[in-house]
């Protein structure tokens, strides 16, 4: 019975609030309507604020993220471009290569797991390229994999400098950590419906910048489905050029109301909340993180099993026992690292569950936690709170 209260500590899916899924639950409504357009464009108002523009024009896809990553190449680049790419992990990685996938000349800045870029790797690659052959810049915000984020705002000002243009992978992130797409320069930027935004996987946002909507004209690779032209015709009579997912796009007004209403701030305050709340009590615990405190994510943590511990048997007690799933490493991390998840429709009271859940799993398995993890989680609530 109590499977049915499965409890998702992931990096997305995440949790969906009950106003949500409500929403997910009516019948579909027809898309050329005007009940239909009024919700879209409330959509659009509501993407436009969480990721801090006024000049960029969002285009919400049925697709998952990477068909949104996909679309930026399709959309800004032609056969023989040059590409730099920042790559933290699987998905950095999975960015560059689709890039060459697709017939760009890919340079790439591999950084070990779990360590950010360093802004002097990104001027470095830029200054290099005196005969200004990088015409794109491709960067993770919060790479899922290891739960390190990258510098973007220092990073996008280089590459203004330089006259690229930078797209950024805000898949995971927007909506739990400080991002300003005007402000920081910032020319195209993809996020997905299942992370940040709180509801279930299918919709990719891609914003498009002025700057980008110039390059967009001179790129020659194909694209029908992902072309950002069609796109914003359709976007003009108030409509998608496709069939759009319109529960999901009902379900997403709701939760773009919930952020708006909780405030773009308090929501990365929340999660910076969360994210110290989990990395000081884990390490209280005498586990070890991955990423050093700057460098971590406020959407995850990823966490080192204690020595004579697997990953699978904390998992696998989480899950049974406690109803609750943590994500495993991924790629070569598998069962290295242990990931929790502390993004989107998340709060404390999760996150102490979550803590005291891994804290009797691991005292079984014959790790002590000891005590102190519990004062040092109410202390960082308190410090919060000041
Ligand atoms: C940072 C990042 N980029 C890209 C993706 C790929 O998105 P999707 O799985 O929705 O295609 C993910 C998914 O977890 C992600 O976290």
């Amino acid at each position: 019975m109590f499977n049915q209260k499965l409890f998702l500590m992931i990096p997305g899916p995440t949790p969906v609030p009950e106003s949500a899924l409500v929403e997910l639950a009516r019948h579909p409504l027809p898309h050329r309507s005007p009940e239909f357009s009024s919700i879209f464009m409330e959509c659009n108002e509501g993407l436009n604020e969480i990721a801090q523009t006024k000049e960029a024009t969002p285009i919400i896809y049925a697709a998952s993220g990477t068909g949104g990553m996909e679309a930026i190449l399709a959309n800004l680049l032609s056969p023989g471009d040059k590409v730099l790419s920042v790559i933290n992990g699987v998905f950095g990685k999975r960015w560059a290569d689709m890039a060459e996938l697709f017939g760009a000349e890919v340079e790439r800045i591999s950084l070990p797991h779990g360590k950010a870029v360093q802004i002097e790797q990104v001027k470095g690659a830029l200054d290099d390229d005196t005969e200004k052959k990088i015409k794109l810049v491709l960067v993770t915000f919060s790479e899922t994999s290891t739960g390190v984020v990258n510098p973007i705002q220092a990073i996008a000002k280089l590459v203004r400098e330089h006259g690229a243009l930078i797209a950024i992978d805000a898949i995971t992130g927007l909506g739990a950590m400080p991002l300003k797409m005007d402000d920081w320069g910032i020319d195209v930027l993809v996020s997905g419906s299942q992370k940040g935004f709180m509801i279930p996987p299918g919709l990719a946002f891609v914003w498009v910048g002025p700057r980008a909507w110039e390059a967009h004209k001179e790129a020659k690779f194909p694209r029908f489905y992902w072309d950002w032209t069609k796109a914003k015709k359709a976007l003009e009579d108030k409509t998608t050029a496709f069939t759009p997912n319109v529960s999901l796009i009902c379900a997403l007004r709701e939760t773009l109301r919930l952020m708006r209403a909780e405030g773009v701030e308090k929501a990365w305050k929340r999660h910076e909340r969360l994210k110290q709340c989990t990395r000081r009590s884990v390490q209280a615990m005498g586990l070890e993180l991955l990423t050093i405190d700057s460098e971590g994510s406020s959407a995850i943590t990823a966490i080192k099993p204690p020595a004579g511990i697997e990953v699978k048997q904390i998992r696998k007690k989480l899950k049974e026992d406690w109803q609750i799933v943590v994500a495993d490493g991924q790629a070569d991390l598998q069962g290295k690292i242990f990931r929790i998840g502390h993004l989107g429709f998340v709060c404390d009271r999760d996150v102490l569950t979550a803590l005291s859940a891994l804290a009797h799993v691991l005292e079984g398995l014959g790790h002590s936690v000891g005590n102190n993890w519990t004062k040092v989680y109410a202390d960082t609530l308190k410090e919060f709170a000041a």
